[in-house]
């Protein structure tokens, strides 16, 4: 999905400086008016995670229900010491994601990205009367 974006963005593999360019916009929240970063206390067991999960798919809906756009950026994580050093975030708590939210811009090559979706069969089987579905 990373080559397809690169792809429209015209962006080839040997380009180091542009794709460093373009991963950069994530810190910047792609020029979004709000940014939001996601902490979870660190004592919590990993069945939180899901019920983390199921949050930010919830926020993503809800922005969605009020026109807004998000982007869910795991590009955060790996600066989570600084990002804890500058927003004072306790020492219990670990980041999980940060998200852009806003209007996207449609117009922008970026945004005309369709990502592939798997059929149902790759992920799903259906059981019927004891019988597997084809
Ligand atoms: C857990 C998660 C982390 C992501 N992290 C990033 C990120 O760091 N930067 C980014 O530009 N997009 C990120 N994305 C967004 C994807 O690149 C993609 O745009 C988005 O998932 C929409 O495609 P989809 O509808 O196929 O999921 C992330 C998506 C998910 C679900």
């Amino acid at each position: 999905m990373g080559w397809d974006l690169y792809g429209l963005l015209g962006i080839t593999k040997g380009e180091k400086q542009r794709m460093h360019q373009q991963h950069g916009r994530n810190y910047r929240f792609f020029d979004a008016p709000v940014g939001l970063l996601f902490t979870l206390d660190k004592g919590l067991e990993q069945g939180s995670l899901l019920d983390y999960g199921m949050f930010l798919q919830s926020v993503m809906l809800a922005a969605r229900g009020r026109g807004l756009h998000t982007c869910p950026q795991a590009a955060f994580l790996k600066y989570h010491n600084v990002i804890s050093d500058v927003l004072n975030i306790p020492a219990e708590q670990m980041l999980v994601c940060g998200m852009s939210l806003g209007y996207a811009d449609p117009v922008a090559i970026e945004n005309t990205l369709v990502t592939m979706r798997e059929p149902v069969s790759v992920f799903a089987v259906f059981h019927h009367n004891n019988e597997t579905c084809p």
